[in-house]
C-alpha cells in the first residue's frame, strides 16, 4: 500500500461507518415522512448527513440489512440466494472480463449496498417495475433495468435473463424492498441521486477542474483513472477505459452533480457547494470514456437520435478543447460495442406493423 491509501483509507472507512455500513443493525423502516417519530427522523438524518429530510408525503424506506437476513426465518435456500445477490452487488468485479469490463461494482455508485437515500437506493425499481422507460421507449421489468446498468454503467455484457445470477441479483433488490407495497404511488424519499440546487453560474469545466483537483484527485487521481492495489479496485475510475461509458445515467451532468453533492468526497457528503458539485460534474462528464453502446457509427446522428431522452443532458457529441467528445470507435476493454441482449419489445400480440 502506498502513502495515499494509508492516509485516506481511514477517511473512507469512517465515511462508510457514518453511512450505516457495519453499524449495529436497526430495524427496517417503512413510513410516510409525516408518520416518523422524532427518533426515526434523527436516524434518517444521521444516515443522509446533511441532505434534505423527508417531506410529509414522501415514503421513507430503510431496507433490512444482511444481519436482518441471517436473523430472519426465511428458508435457508432463500438466504443463500439473497446472499449470492448481495455478493454480486458489492463484488461485481468477480464477473470482470465476462460481464463487467470496467473497474466498477454496483456498489461503486449505489451507496451502502444499494440502501442509501440520496445514494441511488435500488429497491424502488423492485416495486415500480414493470413500467415504461423513456430511455428505451418500452415497458421494462426489473431484470431489464439491471441489464441497463450492466450495459452502460459497467460498460459490460449483461447477465442472461433468467440465469441463476440474474435471479439472485434481482432477488436482492426485491428483498431490500421488503414491506413496501408493489406499485406504491407515494413519492420515494431520496430516490436516485436527487438534483442539487440550481447553480448561480452555468456549470463550467475550467472551474470544475480546479475544484476536482482540490476535492477528488487525491482518491480518483488527476487523470481520473482511480487507484488499484494489484487486481483490487480501491478507488474507481471517473473517466477513461476503466470508467462508465457515454450512455451511462451518470454521464448526464445533473445526475453526476446530484451524486457528487450527496455522496462525495467519500465520508463528507453534502459538504460541497451546489456550484462546486455542478462545476465538477461538468468537468468529469466532459472527459473521454468508452463509446455509447447505441453508437450508429456517426456521432452527430447518435446524439440526435437520443437527444430528447438522454443526450441533451450529456456533453456527448459536443466540442471540448477543439475536439468532438465521443467521436471515436473505442469501446473500452470489451471487444464488442452493443450487447446482443438489448432489444425492443412488442405487446401488440404480434400485430405490430414493422
Ligand atoms: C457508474 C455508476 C453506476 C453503477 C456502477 C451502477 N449503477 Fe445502477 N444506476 C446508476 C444511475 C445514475 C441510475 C439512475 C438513477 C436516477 O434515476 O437518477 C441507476 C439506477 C439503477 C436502478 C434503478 C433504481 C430506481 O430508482 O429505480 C437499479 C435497479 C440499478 N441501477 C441497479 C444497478 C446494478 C444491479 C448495478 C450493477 C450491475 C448497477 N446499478 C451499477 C448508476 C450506476
Ligand atoms: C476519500 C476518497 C475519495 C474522495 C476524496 C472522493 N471519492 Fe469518489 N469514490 C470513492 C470510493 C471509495 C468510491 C466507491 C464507493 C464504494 O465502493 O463504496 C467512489 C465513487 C465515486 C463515483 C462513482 C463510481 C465511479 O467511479 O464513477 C463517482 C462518480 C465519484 N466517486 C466522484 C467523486 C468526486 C466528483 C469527488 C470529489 C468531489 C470524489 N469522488 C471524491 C472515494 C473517494
Amino acid at each position: 500500500m502506498n502513502m495515499i491509501f494509508k492516509k485516506f483509507l481511514p477517511v473512507a472507512v469512517a465515511g462508510a461507518f457514518a453511512m450505516g455500513i457495519g453499524t449495529v443493525s436497526a430495524a427496517p423502516l417503512t413510513k410516510l415522512g409525516k408518520d416518523l417519530t422524532d427518533e426515526e427522523r434523527e436516524r434518517v438524518s444521521q444516515m443522509v448527513q446533511g441532505a434534505p429530510l423527508p417531506k410529509d408525503e414522501e415514503l421513507v424506506h430503510i431496507p433490512p440489512t444482511m444481519e436482518d437476513l441471517e436473523a430472519s426465518d426465511l428458508h435457508p435456500k432463500m438466504k443463500e440466494a439473497i446472499r449470492r445477490g448481495h455478493d454480486l452487488f458489492v463484488n461485481t468485479q468477480q464477473l470482470r472480463g465476462k460481464n463487467v469490463f470496467n473497474n466498477m461494482n454496483c456498489s461503486s455508485c449505489h451507496m451502502a449496498e444499494g440502501t442509501m437515500p440520496y445514494g441511488g437506493p435500488v429497491w424502488p425499481a423492485a416495486i415500480d417495475l414493470p413500467a415504461y422507460r423513456g430511455k428505451n421507449g418500452h415497458v421494462n421489468n426489473l431484470e431489464e433495468r439491471i441489464v441497463g446498468c450492466f450495459t452502460y454503467s459497467m460498460n459490460g455484457k449483461p447477465l442472461e435473463y433468467g440465469s441463476d445470477d440474474m435471479l439472485a441479483l434481482s432477488l436482492y433488490h426485491q428483498w431490500l424492498a421488503t414491506g413496501v407495497p408493489m406499485f406504491a404511488k407515494d413519492k420515494i424519499y431520496g430516490r436516485g441521486f436527487p438534483r442539487p440546487g440550481e447553480p448561480e453560474n452555468a456549470p463550467d469545466a475550467v472551474r470544475g477542474k480546479v475544484a476536482y483537483e482540490a476535492n477528488c484527485a487525491i482518491c480518483h487521481g488527476e487523470d481520473g483513472a482511480g487507484k488499484k492495489d494489484g487486481d483490487k479496485v480501491i478507488f474507481p475510475a471517473l473517466w477513461g477505459d476503466d470508467s462508465y461509458n457515454w450512455g451511462a445515467g451518470i454521464a448526464r451532468v445533473f445526475t453526476l452533480a446530484g451524486f457528487t453533492k450527496h455522496n462525495m468526497p467519500l465520508g463528507k457528503p453534502n459538504s460541497l457547494s451546489d456550484q462546486d458539485a455542478w462545476d465538477i460534474a461538468q468537468y468529469v462528464d466532459s472527459r473521454e470514456r468508452p463509446q455509447d453502446p447505441r453508437y450508429t457509427g456517426d456521432i452527430k446522428e447518435t446524439r440526435e437520435m437520443y437527444l430528447d431522452t438522454f443526450h441533451k443532458h450529456t456533453l456527448y457529441g459536443t466540442e471540448m478543447d477543439g475536439k468532438i467528445l465521443g467521436d471515436h470507435d473505442n469501446a473500452g476493454h470489451k471487444d464488442f460495442l452493443k450487447p446482443e441482449i438489448l432489444r425492443s419489445r412488442d405487446f401488440t400480440g404480434g400485430k405490430k406493423a414493422e
